[in-house]
């Protein structure tokens, strides 16, 4: 297992037929413990796309991104920024589900950059169909696969960046003249001492990207 490459369709093939072989990618150790690959989800001619961390343990069992707590908790953001949800298109950096047995319950465990290297193919291959406008870069983990370790979501989140410069192969995410809005995770939002500020921090950074698209 050395990573998604040898698992993802040709240039020649569309979205679907590069979803329709993800179920199939041992590019690491992800695959085995997990239900099901999560694959994007969206319009596939949408101006803005949303990169979130991996699926958690709904998106797993249901194989849907973002169709649990922190997918409802994004939706509300989405409508209360003035996006329209139909025309986005969201996914994931990893496309596995990484969790440890505590008991009986499947914990959450953050990707290492093995796996996010491992699973980028599948990135930049949805990126490749996709070209958005807009890059909605959520949390840390987006960040890496998208723009290396050196960007700072905290310090970078809420202005309507060009693609930097510094980003690794730049030639992965032919998405020019794309720019990227680099946020908070929403799950981030969920765990927040005043969920409130956190969400309406969110809600801020979000109408930057409806900005943009007006
Ligand atoms: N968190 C993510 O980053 N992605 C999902 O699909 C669900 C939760
Ligand atoms: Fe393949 Fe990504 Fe799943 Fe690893 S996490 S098996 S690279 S789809």
């Amino acid at each position: 297992a050395s990573g998604a490459q040898p698992y993802v369709p040709p240039a020649s093939a569309s979205l679907d037929e590069v979803r329709a072989a993800a179920p199939n990618c041992r590019g690491c150790e992800l695959y085995e413990p997990a239900t099901q690959v999560v694959f994007g989800r969206g319009d596939a001619h949408a101006r803005v796309v949303f990169v979130g961390e991996q699926p958690g343990d709904v998106e797993d069992q249901r194989g849907l991104p973002f169709v649990g707590p922190a997918g409802h908790l994004l939706r509300r953001a989405v409508d209360a920024a003035g996006i329209d949800p139909a025309h986005l298109y969201i996914t994931n950096a990893v496309k596995h589900f990484r969790f440890e047995m505590r008991g009986k319950r499947r914990i959450h465990q953050t990707p290492d950059q093995t796996h996010i290297v491992a699973c980028r193919p599948w990135l930049v291959a949805e990126f490749a169909r996709l070209r958005p406008e807009i890059v909605v870069v959520l949390g840390a983990t987006a960040a890496k696969a998208l723009l290396g370790p050196s960007f700072r979501v905290t310090r970078s989140r809420g202005e309507l960046l060009p693609w930097p410069a510094s980003a690794p192969n730049p030639g992965d995410f032919p998405v020019e003249p794309a720019r990227l809005v680099a946020t908070i995770h929403p799950s981030a939002v969920l765990r927040a001492d005043n969920q409130e500020i956190a969400f309406d921090g969110l809600v801020a950074d979000l109408k930057v990207v409806a900005q943009a698209l007006a």
